[in-house]
């Protein structure tokens, strides 16, 4: 799969890259609470909780959620735009064992990208 962008969608994601990057620099982003949502903890602990699997999650800022399904011993791998927030999730503590998170940040073609094992996976 190909994908040509034009410049003004260039310059429209460069944009918006450097908005979010500001926040992250500023501090704590606002929908940084650090807490799961209920609707992801009802999926995944809840009445016909699903078996722990495989999980990607696009636009995983400080890790919140990537730490949280690594806990319920899900495979996780994690993108955000920002490489700030990327180092946080990170160096969040560890996991429990048999779990593994990847955190990295958005490739520039998300469609052929294989998560680079050794520079930035965290297992435990
Ligand atoms: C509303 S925040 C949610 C962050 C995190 N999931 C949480 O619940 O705390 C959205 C996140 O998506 C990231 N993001 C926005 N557009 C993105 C893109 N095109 N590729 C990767 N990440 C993106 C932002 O940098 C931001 O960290």
């Amino acid at each position: 799969m190909s994908e040509t962008r034009t410049a003004a969608e260039l310059d429209q994601e460069a944009s918006v890259r450097r908005v979010l990057e500001d926040f992250y620099r500023d501090g704590k982003p606002p929908w940084d609470s650090g807490i799961t949502p209920p609707e992801l903890v009802a999926l995944i602990e809840g009445p016909g909780a699903l078996m722990p699997g495989r999980a990607l999650e696009l636009g995983c800022g400080t890790g919140t959620n990537a730490v949280y399904l690594a806990r319920h011993s899900w495979r996780v791998t994690a993108v955000d735009l920002v490489d700030r927030a990327v180092r946080q999730a990170r160096r969040r503590p560890p996991r429990p064992e048999r779990t593994s998170r990847c955190c990295a940040a958005t490739p520039p073609d998300s469609t052929r990208w294989a998560c680079p094992a050794r520079t930035t996976c965290s297992s435990t």
